[in-house]
């Protein structure tokens, strides 16, 4: 988990104008976090970037012929062992667009004018269809790994790891540049797994993946949904859980899965960040307050029982108070049935690290307790709305108490609950008598005590 920088070298041509003067030394500051200090001859460079002007009659055809010679430099660098990258920006990469890349192949990427904030996202790209991995600026935090979290290799309930790597590149986020690009274990290999995990005895499998529902296994059609179904066959598999899941590859596939396979547990987890369409879209979240939430109409519609989990992002750059009061409306409208709050922390590196409007650490401070108070509201609703009910829990350990037993509901809540130790690893049903925030306890029914 080092976070030392492979030096890089960065050659900058500037064309044309003082706003593409300006737009240069923008450049390079945003790639100074992964490593990369500019050189004066692009013979040595790393990354090349024309940043091009479209003012003057014939700027195109120089911009190719100044290309044609770059070429060459990173065909020699090629052939003594090294790799050069070639990035078009300014006017012409706007005027021009993909066309460029068809007329010129040696040229990596090309971005225009506005989006510059996402140069390292592209130069990320470019470099993992190399083969290549940046080495960023910072060290990965294990709070923000979830493969990392809270591994359980024995008892009844198992983590399964099926994905990793993100392509997403929200702008608060290390996942694309530590972890690379999205990846899916072959469905096989998952199974395969997953039966031996039965064989000893696990009667639920969490799939595990950072962007687990945009799994797209290599040997089997049909994503998560059908990963699940494969896996819903296995004898003495009754629970099927995952996490964690981008609103974006919610698909209809795995909606349809929550109303048709009962070992599919009820509950999701799926981040939203923020509720100000503002915010996400300078966290390039590639979804809107309203999609969110029609997407959780949708999925309440064919499992109207689901607990939905959050995660939430205060305090990004930008985010004024109307903003914030935006993310309470959507926590007041979704009702979450638990959640994990963050205050947004700078990571170097990241586009959102260099926005403008870095939010005072007493304000974040003061929203995100704000935030955890009405989540916290909702979490004990959800939870003494069970009150009454009778859940089938799993028990998966022996409690603090004597002949006390805890296992989980389908919602993924603690269960306390009095039982024989030979319980232990059955899924029983149980009467639930009262709710705390974090656990619900409940009885046996009388025949099975
Ligand atoms: N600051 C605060 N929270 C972050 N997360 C990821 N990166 C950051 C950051 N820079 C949170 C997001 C994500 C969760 C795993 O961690 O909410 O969903
Ligand atoms: Fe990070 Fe966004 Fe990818 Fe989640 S979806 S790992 S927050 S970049």
């Amino acid at each position: 988990m080092s976070g030392s920088v492979t030096p890089k070298r960065l050659f900058i041509k500037t064309y044309g104008c003082q706003m593409n003067v300006y737009d240069s030394e923008r450049m390079a500051d945003v790639l100074a976090p992964l490593g990369y200090g500019m050189t004066d001859t692009p013979e040595d460079a790393d990354l090349v970037v024309l940043n091009t002007c479209h003012i003057r009659e014939k700027a195109t055809e120089k911009v190719y012929s100044e290309l044609g010679q770059i070429k060459r430099m990173k065909q020699a660098r090629a052939e003594a062992g090294g790799a050069m990258t070639i990035a078009v920006a300014g006017c012409v990469a706007q005027a021009e667009g993909e066309e460029i890349m068809r007329r010129q192949p040696a040229v990596d990427l090309v971005v225009g004018p506005q989006a510059y904030h996402q140069l390292p996202e592209l130069i990320a790209r470019a470099h993992r269809a190399r083969g290549e991995r940046l080495a960023a600026d910072f060290a990965p935090d294990e709070k923000f790994d979830a493969l990392g979290a809270g591994r359980r290799p024995s008892g009844v309930s198992a983590f399964l790891t099926v994905q990793e790597g993100c392509d997403k590149f929200c702008t608060f986020c290390v996942v694309p540049y530590t972890r690379g690009g999205e990846w899916s274990r072959p469905a096989a290999a998952v199974e395969a797994e997953a039966r031996a995990l039965a064989d000893m005895g696990v009667r639920e499998v969490t799939l595990l993946g950072q962007n687990v529902n945009a799994y797209a296994a290599p040997d089997m059609q049909g994503g998560l949904a059908a990963l699940v179904r494969r896996l819903a066959k296995i004898p003495g598999l009754d629970r099927i859980r995952y996490t964690t899941s981008h609103p974006r590859d919610m698909d209809e596939a795995l909606i349809a899965a929550h109303a048709e396979v009962p070992e599919l547990m009820p509950y999701l987890h799926l981040p939203v960040q923020a509720g100000s369409d503002r915010v996400l879209k300078a966290m390039n979240r590639a979804h809107t307050a309203e999609s969110y939430l029609r997407l959780i109409e949708t999925i309440r519609a064919a499992r109207p029982d689901i607990a939905i989990s959050g995660d939430f992002i205060v305090g990004f750059p930008g985010e004024r108070d109307a903003d914030f009061e935006a993310t309470l409306q959507l926590v007041r409208e979704v009702g979450y049935a638990s959640a994990f709050s963050f205050k947004y922390s700078r990571r170097p590196g990241t586009p959102a690290a260099a926005m403008p409007g870095q939010v005072a650490p007493e304000v974040a401070d003061e929203r995100l307790q704000r935030l955890l108070a009405l989540l916290e509201t909702q979490q004990q609703a959800f939870n003494d709305a069970q009150a009454g009910r009778t859940l089938p829990v799993l028990f998966e350990k022996v409690g603090r108490h004597p002949g006390q037993l805890i296992g989980r509901s389908p919602y993924l809540q603690a269960v306390h609950v009095t039982a024989p130790d030979r319980m232990l690893g059955q899924i029983v049903p149980v009467k639930v008598q009262s709710a705390a925030r974090n656990s619900l306890a409940g009885a046996l029914e009388l025949e099975q005590a």
